[in-house]
């Protein structure tokens, strides 16, 4: 229908010309401006075609009544306002997951059955401002931590409180502000924090009390289970370095110590209208690293027994890249000298004292680094007798060395033999 109308009004137009322009005239000159004259009013009756046309479909649908719709203004650009919701599932069990719900609250879900449980409902979030929650293995207790303050790329620092859910009722806090890390051991209900640089174990959640696990942490100098500014960003990628046995026993924690790298001096444009000056142990080319050693605690035993897991010896400077249980007794680390183009790759065994390490690979790079951006990673099977890994393999023919999967089994006192499980030559060689 709003079609025939608008061909319509268009048909009217010609009408009107003729009569505007007269009678016909017969000289060639006279035809020549009559041409031109009628060019002219064709590109203006088509403006009009198509403006009638846009209008009038307009005016009938909103009937001329002013708009009073929203306006996408400048910052909802930033506000999100107009962005997707997103959903975050974390899974407890092969058939639950945790979410939170549009009103905030914690509900457990299977998957099998629809059913749906409330762990916690949102009132605790809403007063405290909780940005995140972490609930206990065993479901009795959620950690919910508040004001979020970022430090670097991954490392910020927050408050902490624990929620035990059969009561309903928050139990306990960490009672430090800047708290820098805080996570439930793999089982059961037990804490594990860091603060100031010090590593706290929770496991009483009546007070606030805690134990310290170590207590030479000093801030900025001395780090106890979190990287400082060079391994944060240049190894590790994450705001800790703490890693359960997946009993939940024994926790291996790295420490660093950047009493020898030189301070630089920087601006921080922050949140205030002046940047302030903030100092951070930062090595340049040449100049001194961190040292790192690595340490493993027994958190069943109440006096903390700590001992070191030995790095390679004869280096004088050298990385800690990986770290990953083999199997409750085994641990794998993953060591790089300072140069990067040599790793080293020890098997320890936690149930000796000292705890005592055999080389299980060693890899060297004669172009470059280690890796792209360090060794790979381990995925540890049957047991932790055996790990795939992706490692470069040698083509042969002078083609070069090409990435590929190989299944790694650990046999005593001696390099773990390799079975590549794909090879080939790919787009382009590596190192
Ligand atoms: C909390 O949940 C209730 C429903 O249980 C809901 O009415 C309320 O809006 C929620 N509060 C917030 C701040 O989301
Ligand atoms: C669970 O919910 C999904 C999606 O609504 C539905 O397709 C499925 O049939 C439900 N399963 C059961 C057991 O009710
Ligand atoms: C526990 O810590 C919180 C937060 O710092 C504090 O408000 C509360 O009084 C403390 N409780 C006890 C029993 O000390
Ligand atoms: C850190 O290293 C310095 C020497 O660079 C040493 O004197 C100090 O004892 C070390 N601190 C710890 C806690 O290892
Ligand atoms: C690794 O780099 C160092 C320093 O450049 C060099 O001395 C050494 O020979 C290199 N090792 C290998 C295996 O290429």
């Amino acid at each position: 229908m709003l079609f025939s109308r608008m061909t319509q009004e268009r048909t009217v137009y010609p009408e009107e010309q003729e009569s505007f322009l007269g009678p016909p005239s017969t000289t060639p000159a006279k035809l020549a401006t009559r041409k031109a004259l009628l060019v002219t009013l064709g590109v203006i009756v088509l403006i009009a075609a198509i403006t009638a046309a846009i209008t009038v479909p307009l005016f009938l649908l909103y009937g001329g009544t002013p708009d009073n719709r929203p306006s996408y203004t400048f910052d909802d650009m930033f506000n999100q306002k107009f962005s997707y919701k997103g959903f975050s599932a974390r899974w407890i069990s092969d058939e639950d997951y945790l979410y939170r719900d549009e009103d905030g609250a914690v509900l457990t879900k299977n998957v099998r059955t629809n059913m749906t449980t409330v762990l916690m409902d949102n009132t605790t979030f809403t007063e405290y401002d909780a940005f995140d929650y972490r609930v206990s293995p065993d479901m009795q207790y959620v950690l919910l931590s508040y004001n979020y303050r970022k430090v670097f790329r991954h490392s910020f620092t927050a408050n902490c409180l624990i929620y035990d859910v059969q009561g309903s009722v928050v139990t306990a806090w960490i009672p430090y502000d800047d708290v820098q890390y805080a996570a439930w051991a793999p089982v059961g209900h037990k804490l594990v924090f860091v603060y100031k640089n010090n590593l706290y174990l929770k496991t009483d959640f009546s007070g606030n009390d805690s134990q310290p696990i170590t207590t030479d942490g000093m801030e900025g100098v001395i780090f106890n289970g979190v990287p400082d500014w060079v391994y944060e960003e240049e190894v590790f990628s994450t705001d800790h370095t703490i890693w359960w046995s997946s009993d939940g026993n024994l926790l291996a924690f790295a420490k660093f110590n950047d009493t020898q790298v030189p301070i630089m001096s920087f601006s921080h444009y922050g949140e205030t209208q002046y940047p302030r000056i903030m100092d951070i142990h930062y090595p340049k080319a040449g100049r001194t690293n961190p040292t790192v050693s690595l340490h493993m605690v027994d958190t069943t035993n109440p006096a903390f027994p700590t001992q070191e897991v030995p790095a390679p010896a004869g280096f004088s400077e050298i990385y800690l890249y990986i770290v990953s249980w083999a199997s409750n007794s085994q641990l794998y680390t993953n060591w790089i000298p300072r140069p990067q183009n040599t790793s080293i790759v020890n098997i320890c065994d936690v149930t000796q004292t000292p705890i005592s390490c055999t080389m299980i690979d060693y890899q060297e790079s004669t172009t470059g680094w280690i890796g792209v951006f360090g060794p790979s990673f381990p995925m540890f099977i049957e047991g932790g007798s055996k790990y795939l890994i992706i490692q470069p393999h040698e083509e042969g023919s002078g083609a070069g060395k090409f990435r590929h999967l190989c299944l790694r089994t650990i046999t005593q006192g001696a390099e773990a033999t390799r079975e590549w499980l794909t090879t080939g030559q790919l787009k382009s060689p590596v190192s």
